[in-house]
C-alpha cells in the first residue's frame, strides 16, 4: 500500500502528543516531518516536546522549529493554555531530553520544500494555531497547488472554548487562519462541534495499560493526567487533535457538510470566531468540509487500535 505523505503542524500539548502517536502508528500514512508552533504553551516548549517525543518513540523524522508568535494578534508569553496542558505542555509527563537536533529548515520552508518534493500529494494535519501554514502561503504563491488537503483542528460552527465565540487554535492567530481558509486548498475542519464529544474514558486507558511500548506508556500517562485534570474541574480527556487525524484516515466516524468558512479578525465579542455559513445565506461557495457529527465509540475504538499498532511492526 502506498502511504499518504503528511506533515503534522502542532503546538504540543497533551492531546497533540496523542495525535502524533496515533499518526506515527497509523498504517495509511507516512509522517514526513513534524513542525512546531507557539500555542498551548510557548514555542520553546512545543518544539522540544516534539523532538523529545519523536526520539522517545524511536522514530527518525525531522522535527522543525516554527513560529514563536502569531502574525499580528496579541502574544501571550506564558500560560496560553497551561491550565489545560500543564506549564510545559505535556501535563506531568517528563520525557528524556532528545540528543538529536532540530531540522535545519524552519517550519514554513520545510513545508514548502516537502510539498514540492511530493508534487501535489502532500497533506497537512494542522492541530495548533495556523501561523506556520500562513507564513508558508504568504511566502510561496504556488503552495496552494502543491498541497492536496489540509485537515485541521480548529473553530466551531457553534460556540467557543476561549471566549463564547472563539476556539483556541483560531483565537491565538485569527489572521493566519484567515489566510489559510482563503487559500483555495481543499480542507476539512474538525472543530469543537465534534471534538468536545471526543472524550476518552477509563475503559480506553485500561485497554492500553498492557501495551508495553513507548507509545503505549506515553498515551496511558497522558490519559491519566487528563482524567485527574477532569476531577479538578478542567477539561475532560478530549481528543481534539486525534479527531482531526481521524477525519483524514477514518472518516466513517464523522459526518461533514460543505460550507463557506472564514474567521473574524476584529470585533468586540467575535475576535477569532469561525463564521460557518451552514444555511448558505452568503451565497459564497463552500471552501471547507465541516465535521458536525461524530460516532464517539467508533472513534475511541479506532484511536485505541492506533496505539496498539505500536506493539506490532506497522
Ligand atoms: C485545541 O486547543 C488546544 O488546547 C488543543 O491541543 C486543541 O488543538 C482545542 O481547542
Ligand atoms: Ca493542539
Amino acid at each position: 500500500m502506498t502511504k499518504r505523505p503528511f506533515i503534522i503542524d502542532c503546538d504540543t500539548g497533551t492531546d497533540d502528543a496523542i495525535a502524533i502517536v496515533a499518526a506515527l502508528y497509523c498504517p495509511e500514512i507516512r509522517v514526513k516531518a513534524i513542525t512546531s508552533v507557539n500555542g498551548n504553551v510557548p514555542h520553546k516548549y512545543t518544539s522540544w516536546n516534539n523532538l523529545n517525543l519523536v526520539e522517545y518513540l524511536g522514530k527518525d523524522i525531522p522535527v522543525a522549529k516554527g513560529a514563536v508568535k502569531p502574525i499580528i494578534g496579541p502574544f501571550v508569553e506564558e500560560g496560553n493554555a497551561s491550565g489545560v496542558h500543564g506549564s510545559t505542555g505535556l501535563g506531568d509527563l517528563e520525557l528524556p531530553v532528545a540528543k538529536r537536533e532540530f531540522a535545519k529548515r524552519i517550519a514554513s520552508e520545510l513545508i514548502y520544500e516537502m510539498a514540492v518534493e511530493e508534487k501535489g500529494e502532500l497533506e497537512l494535519l494542522v492541530i495548533g494555531p495556523m501561523t506556520n501554514i500562513a507564513i508558508a502561503l504568504l511566502q510561496h504563491e504556488d503552495l496552494p497547488g502543491l498541497i492536496k488537503h489540509i485537515w485541521f483542528m480548529g473553530g466551531a460552527a457553534r460556540g467557543g472554548n476561549v471566549t463564547p465565540t472563539a476556539e483556541f487554535n483560531i483565537w491565538v492567530d485569527p489572521e493566519a487562519a484567515h489566510v489559510v481558509l482563503r487559500s483555495g486548498i481543499p480542507m476539512t475542519m474538525v472543530g469543537l462541534d465534534v471534538t468536545e464529544k471526543a472524550a476518552m474514558i477509563e475503559e480506553d486507558a485500561a485497554e492500553l495499560h498492557n501495551v508495553d511500548t513507548p507509545a503505549g506508556r506515553v498515551v496511558t500517562h497522558l490519559l491519566e493526567f487528563m482524567f485527574h485534570r477532569r476531577k479538578t474541574g478542567s477539561e475532560a480527556a478530549l481528543m481534539h487533535d486525534a479527531l482531526a487525524l481521524a477525519s483524514a484516515v477514518f472518516p466513517q466516524c464523522l459526518k461533514c457538510e460543505d460550507c463557506f468558512v472564514d474567521v473574524e479578525c476584529r470585533g468586540t465579542y467575535s475576535y477569532g470566531h469561525t463564521f460557518v455559513d451552514r444555511r448558505k445565506q452568503t451565497g459564497k461557495a463552500p471552501n471547507v468540509s465541516v465535521a458536525l457529527e461524530i460516532d464517539t465509540p467508533m472513534f475511541r475504538k479506532w484511536l485505541v487500535e492506533m496505539v496498539k499498532n505500536s506493539a506490532k511492526e506497522v
